[in-house]
């Protein structure tokens, strides 16, 4: 088995930027786990796509403008945030530190961001709330049994996490190529910690001609009635994670999901889905103007974020840049990369003469072919 670099106690010299976390991830992260973390589904055009988007749009300077009373701060489900940047669900933090996702509470809370805690961490929602700020949110994977799927709720509740991120996108997850090619396999000791008292539930035994698609994993995949379900058992915000298509955005709001994340999974869930940049100005025009909506999917600069808002989301996760961070200086390294996209972010909105997140719309980016 490859073993990862161990991380650092101080920040190495050569980050001078949020995405030099990834430059230099390599360093740390034995080849098969940073193939598993980086890579996407199929051919990865999707995963291409997050970023081939975010760098065809151009950002407009504006001049003489006063932004000297400027600020990121921002209200999301009731709550003040210091600024729009969280930190997305991922499984399996432990393949990239051994305290996992404690570190990534712990960075967070030191950089005043929110975290999403996901089902799969490797570290109890538990554990990691004890060490966390109060801007802690839990990502929900549906259950094959729903008395498990609200056990894990209930401890959501009780451990004071205080928005449910429902990921509904990847009800077939199949390990990448990239992943496969690379030899990866998850651990012994890298478990999903959550899920420990949970006894796994075997899929249904086929029948000759039944499909190891529809009649064996779908068959245990939610549905609407899953949905509507959860949200009559729960007081907590529930925001939906995996939205690309306008006509579910208006349905899940329809519903009384309290808000979306626009997500395609980091590229890992349907390879050819559209990039979320590109699916987002669409959904913000399907929900309006009031309704909280979130990307994830791409972002590996203050300036994606910048770029995010103006094309209609209220917030964004970073996914990859977070595990990265981690590997390379544990809760140091998010608390810093952290730091670096929020003072990119401030950088850009001087820049382009926003004082506040208010400030930051469509008008203030295009896309550089329209003007040739
Ligand atoms: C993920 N993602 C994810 N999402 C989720 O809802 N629950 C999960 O357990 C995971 N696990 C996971 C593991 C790894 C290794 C990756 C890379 C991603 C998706 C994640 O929350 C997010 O949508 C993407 O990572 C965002 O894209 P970027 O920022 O990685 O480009």
């Amino acid at each position: 088995m490859q073993e990862n670099r161990p991380p650092l106690t101080a920040i190495p010299a050569e980050i001078r930027c949020a995405q030099d976390y990834e430059a230099i991830a390599g360093h740390f992260l034995a080849a098969d786990r940073l193939a598993y973390i980086a890579g996407g589904c199929g051919q990865e055009t999707t995963l291409a796509a997050n970023r081939a988007v975010f760098a065809d749009l151009r950002i407009w300077p504006r001049l003489l403008r006063d932004v000297g009373q400027g600020h990121t701060a921002l209200e999301l489900f009731g709550r003040r945030l210091a600024h729009p940047i969280l930190l997305a669900p991922l499984a399996y933090q432990t393949l990239a530190h051994p305290r996992g996702e404690i570190d990534v509470a712990r960075g967070a809370a030191a950089s005043d961001s929110g975290f999403v805690l996901s089902t799969l961490a490797g570290r109890t929602l538990e554990e990691v709330a004890a060490q966390a700020g109060e801007e802690r949110w839990f990502q929900l994977y549906f259950q094959a049994e729903r008395r498990h799927t609200l056990d894990l709720v209930r401890r959501a509740e009780a451990a004071g996490y205080r928005v449910l991120v429902v990921t509904l996108d990847t009800a077939i997850k199949l390990p990448s190529l990239r992943a496969q090619r690379a030899g990866f396999t998850l651990p012994a000791a890298v478990v999903a910690a959550n899920l420990a008292d949970y006894p796994e539930v075997a899929p249904p035994v086929l029948t000759r001609g039944q499909s190891r698609v529809f009649q064996g994993v779908m068959a245990q995949a939610p549905g609407w009635a899953d949905l509507d379900w959860l949200l009559g058992e729960t007081r907590l915000s529930v925001v939906v994670k995996g939205v690309l298509h306008p006509e579910d955005a208006r349905q899940l709001k329809a519903r009384g999901v309290a808000g979306l994340i626009v997500s395609n999974h980091g590229g890992r869930s349907l390879d050819g889905a559209p990039a979320s940049l590109a699916a987002l100005p669409a959904i913000r025009a399907a929900v309006g103007d009031a309704y909280p909506l979130l990307l994830d999917s791409g972002i590996r600069s203050g300036g994606d974020v910048f770029k995010a808002l103006a094309s209609g989301a209220d917030a964004v996760l970073v996914g990859r840049l977070q595990t990265y961070a981690l590997a390379v200086a544990g809760a140091l390294g998010v608390a810093h990369l952290l730091r670096l996209l929020r003072e990119e972010l401030e950088v850009c909105m001087a820049q382009a003469g926003c004082a506040t997140l208010a400030d930051i719309g469509a008008a203030m980016i295009f896309k550089e072919r329209e003007t040739r």
